[in-house]
């Protein structure tokens, strides 16, 4: 199967506790599996992590240039917003990476409307709460697809 890394930066540990109205009931446990039950559907292998270190997810994806991920499928929470060493790990990388926000990220304060991540990222999808993920996954499928039968 194919290999979909998904990464949950700081403070997503704490979904289920953290502002409800705009991040959901789910939490972190729960979403994860539900990306791997639906990546199996899609015939994905899912691996999640989720790191309050900056570092710690740095290396992440550093070792996913080895690992053969085919797509990397990232919500960095607040580092989304200024994290250049996040930005430029994620450059390394040759596969798809697709952006997520639970929260719609251009309805809320004017620090949330910019993202560093964006110019490095195939796609972003914000504003469905735990579906933005799932939608990412789904759209990572499509691409990963098409690039088979292209
Ligand atoms: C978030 C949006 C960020 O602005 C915020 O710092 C988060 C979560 C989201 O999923 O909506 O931690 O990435």
């Amino acid at each position: 199967m194919k290999k979909v890394l998904v990464l949950h930066g700081v403070n997503l540990n704490m979904l289920g506790t953290r502002d409800q109205r705009q991040y959901g009931r789910a939490n972190l446990e729960e979403i994860d599996g539900e990306l791997q039950e639906l990546g199996a559907s899609l015939g994905l292998s899912v691996e999640t992590f989720q790191s309050n270190h900056e570092g710690k997810l740095v290396e992440k994806i550093h070792q996913g240039r080895a690992a053969d991920f085919r797509a990397v499928i990232i919500n960095a929470g607040a580092w989304t917003h200024y994290s250049y060493a996040i930005r430029d790990a994620l450059e390394l990388l040759d596969i798809p990476i697709v952006e997520v926000h639970l929260s719609n990220i251009y309805a809320r304060e004017d620090f949330r409307r910019h993202s560093v991540l964006a110019p490095v990222s195939r796609g972003q999808i914000c504003g469905f709460g735990k579906h933005s993920y799932m939608l990412a996954l789904r759209a990572v499928a499509e691409l990963l697809q098409t690039a088979e039968t292209a």
